[in-house]
């Protein structure tokens, strides 16, 4: 099968369409590879796994994301309730003395057995059924902390009753076993829609949103928090900044975009204080909707969680061809609201006849245009 899979896996590597691997190998095979293929910008170990391609496309977590979080949530004996292929669950078991596994498809059950014996893991146990069930409930021994990542039953409207297994039905029924519990939830997901009492931890990854965890009981180390993967920044939320940002009428030199997390997390007061403690450079907020988050220095600032431009020229709507022109413009971006359906237009019409060299990135505040050179 082995031998199969990899073929197969070199075909489409080399662009071969579906049709064609399939005239050598089965449904299953291809789909695997498929599956590896998906699975070569989210996991070194990619041409080892074996995974359905919902498994890896929708649900496996990016290796650096599965090693933060079995890193933060390193016990004795974890469970993993809905664990898919068992890609997370690879993770824990590098951490804890002890894994259990839990998954109610049959076939991703399989392949998270075939898994864990590829990655050489031993201390596992995987329990193919319903977490949500108390034949599941009594195979699971002592357990220091619960998680769950569960998927969703249909796209839409985030809410737990979409969540498979459903996380409040978990924690009724294993809140007996330990006190512990991390559930990971869309990144959309605000903190007063979840029932918990918990720390609500938001991830981007390579500077995009990309989930939310929930952690209950003595793993809470505060009321809200954003993690910067892999850069490992982390701001937790602190009661006692001030919360009604005071925006400058005019950018300084520098005018810096934020990383969307910190905005989605609600943390933007908190990355000011980071930037002015931390990195000790004077920060201001300049601007905030809810897609952008703008802040404005005189200062350069080198950081994970900024994108940096230079400020050029600051102009009004009549005189933006003019402008455009004075600062050599030749490609032109705007980075501010505009239906999607008609931004490519938009820009095309501010680039015609244009003749100058430089690549302009366009904000707009109220009615001036911020016409700036992105310096990273
Ligand atoms: C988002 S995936 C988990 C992915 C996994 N964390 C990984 O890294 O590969 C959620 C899984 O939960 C399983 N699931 C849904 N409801 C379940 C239930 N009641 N009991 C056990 N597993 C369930 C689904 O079949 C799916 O494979």
């Amino acid at each position: 099968m082995e031998k199969s899979i990899k073929f197969a896996l070199k075909m489409i590597m080399a662009g071969r369409k579906k049709e064609d691997v399939l005239k050598y190998v089965n449904e299953e095979i291809y789909e695997i590879a498929y599956a590896r293929y998906l699975a070569r910008n989210k996991i070194s170990f990619y041409d080892k796994i074996y995974s359905d391609i919902e498994g890896i496309k929708k649900y496996a977590t990016y290796e650096d994301v599965a090693k933060y979080k079995a890193k933060r949530l390193k016990c004795n004996v974890l469970a993993d309730l809905g664990c898919g292929v068992g890609i997370q669950l690879i993770f824990f078991a590098n951490e804890c003395n002890f894994v259990y596994g839990v998954e109610l498809n049959e076939r991703r059950y399989k392949y998270c057995l075939k898994n864990l014996k590829k990655m050489k893991i031993k201390n596992a146990k995987v329990i193919h059924g319903d977490a949500l069930s108390l034949d599941v409930y009594n195979k699971i021994g002592d357990v220091d902390i619960i998680f769950s990542d569960p998927s969703r039953k249909f796209k839409g409207e985030i809410s737990f009753e979409n969540l498979s297994p459903n996380p409040i039905k978990i924690y009724e029924l294993y809140k007996n076993k330990t006190e512990n519990f991390a559930f990971d939830l869309p990144v959309q997901i605000k903190k007063d829609k979840i029932p918990f009492d918990c720390e609500l931890e938001y991830q981007s990854y390579l500077k995009e949103p990309f989930r939310a965890t929930a952690y209950i009981g003595d793993i809470k180390k505060c009321e809200k928090s954003v993690i910067l993967l892999p850069y490992n920044i982390r701001l937790e939320y602190n009661k006692n900044l001030e919360r009604n940002l005071k925006f400058e009428a005019k950018p300084d030199e520098f005018l810096y975009l934020l990383d969307r997390t910190i905005l989605i997390a609600g943390l933007v007061p908190e990355a000011i204080e980071y930037i002015r403690k931390k990195l000790n450079k004077y920060v201001k907020p300049l601007y905030m909707d809810k897609r952008r988050c703008l802040l404005t220095s005189n200062e350069f600032i080198k950081s994970e969680m900024l994108e940096c431009y230079k400020v050029l020229k600051i102009c009004k709507e009549n005189n933006l061809r003019e402008s455009l022109e004075r600062v050599n413009a030749g490609r032109v971006y705007p980075r501010f609201e505009i239906d999607p359906e008609k931004y490519y237009a938009y820009k095309r019409s501010l680039e015609r006849g244009l003749k100058g060299k430089n690549k302009v990135y366009i904000f707009k505040i109220n009615d001036s245009y911020i016409l700036t050179k992105k310096i990273y």
